[in-house]
């Protein structure tokens, strides 16, 4: 059996994917410093799974401790979660972003050549694109300057492992996977996101509104260029997202990469408004959502969403759930949590 070794697993995408993988039948290697994640989503994953999925408390900043991981198990694979992600957050602290992003993807890229493992997926973003001239967003769209160091991060990361796997004379392969804006949980509700504090992302600002834990949501801006004002992203299901990793090892493990650094866009294709998002939220699980309209978010951009085709084609990939059960796996987690 392959042995995956999944840096930041315990945390919202990353313990998604170990339930897919695992699923799949690789053997999963859970690797997490805890810092935004908690023990209990590596106990959903064994619960869900049935397997007792491996646990390394490690920090990928800790060199020792990863080569110690490293010789610990024999990976076919690494795919790398662990990241801090909060844009606002990457304002204010710019080289604990810097350090954290781009050391622990350094050391995990080191330890892969030394250790001679073949296989890398990386977590990149949509942000990378900022707001594109044409929609929807193909892999060829441009980059552009990241507005926040967070974003900034996901772009030097990116070149780093282009750089990277190109100095291997192809012992090495590499696929970077931007992510829209992942949204829901698993339908068993026993994994899901864990925001800390007053949530940044519009998804579980919603879920913590329907239940009471926030007064109102506030929508950032009705007086976009969009149908109704509001902005406009790609969400995807997180379970959806999970197996896009499947078929990215898949492509890997099998040698089926056409060069040795690949890019893929995990969206739906699928717009929906802030308001639309809520309106759905609503209407499927029968719970208002109060909101008002405030200001404009700074940094948000207008509008964006994927074009997906080469991921469905190249990955044979699709996103497969609806909104509206997206959404209401995101209600029942956050009920899951509250006790509701
Ligand atoms: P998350 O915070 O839930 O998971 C990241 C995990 O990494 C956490 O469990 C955290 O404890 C761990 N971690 C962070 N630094 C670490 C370190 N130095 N050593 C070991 N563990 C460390 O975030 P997520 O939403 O699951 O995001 C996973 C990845 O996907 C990140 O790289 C993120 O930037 C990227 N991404 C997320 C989104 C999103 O909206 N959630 C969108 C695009 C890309
Ligand atoms: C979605 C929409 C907000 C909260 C961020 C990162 C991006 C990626 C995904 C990691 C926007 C609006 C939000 C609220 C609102 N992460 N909103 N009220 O900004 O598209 O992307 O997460 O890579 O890098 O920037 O996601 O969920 O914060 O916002 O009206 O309380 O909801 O203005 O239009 P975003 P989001």
């Amino acid at each position: 059996m392959k042995c995956i070794l999944v840096t930041g697993g315990a945390g919202y995408i990353g313990s998604h994917t170990a339930v897919e993988l695992t699923n799949a039948g690789y053997d999963v290697v859970i690797a997490d410093n805890l810092y935004n994640s908690e023990i209990s989503a590596v106990e959903g994953v064994r619960k869900i799974t049935g397997k007792e999925v491996a646990f390394e408390q490690v920090d990928c900043l800790d060199k020792n401790a990863m080569e110690k991981l490293f010789k610990k198990y024999q990976f076919s694979a690494v795919i790398h979660f662990a990241a801090l992600k909060a844009v606002g957050e990457s304002v204010e602290k710019p080289l604990d972003y810097y350090r954290n992003n781009l050391e622990s993807l350094i050391n995990v890229l080191s330890l892969m050549k030394e250790n001679r493992v073949p296989n890398f997926v990386f977590s990149s973003s949509a942000t990378v694109y900022g707001q594109p001239e044409e929609l929807p967003a193909t892999e060829t769209t441009p980059r552009q300057k990241a507005t926040s160091p967070y974003g900034n991060t996901k772009q030097i990361c990116e070149d780093i492992i282009e750089d990277t796997v190109n100095a291997t004379n192809g012992t090495m392969s590499a696929l970077a996977l931007r992510y829209f804006n992942p949204i829901g949980a698993h339908p068993s509700a026993l994994i899901g996101e864990l925001p800390k504090g007053i949530p940044n992302n519009l998804m579980p600002y919603i879920t913590q509104t329907a239940a009471g834990i926030r007064k109102c949501l506030s929508i950032f801006g009705n007086d976009y260029d969009t149908p109704d004002g509001t902005a406009i992203r790609d969400y995807i299901d997180v379970t959806d997202l999970a197996k896009a990793h499947v078929a990215a090892m898949v492509r890997l493990i099998d040698k089926q990469n056409k060069t040795p650094y690949e890019v893929f866009n995990i969206g739906t294709g699928r717009p929906f408004s802030v308001l639309e998002l809520v309106e759905i939220f609503e209407k499927t699980t029968g719970v208002k959502v109060n909101y008002r309209i405030t200001g404009r978010r700074t940094g948000d951009i207008e509008k964006i969403w994927a074009d997906t085709s080469l991921a469905n084609r190249e990955l044979g990939w699709k996103a497969e759930k609806s909104i509206e059960e997206t959404l209401l796996s995101a209600w029942m987690w956050e009920k899951h949590l509250r006790g509701l």
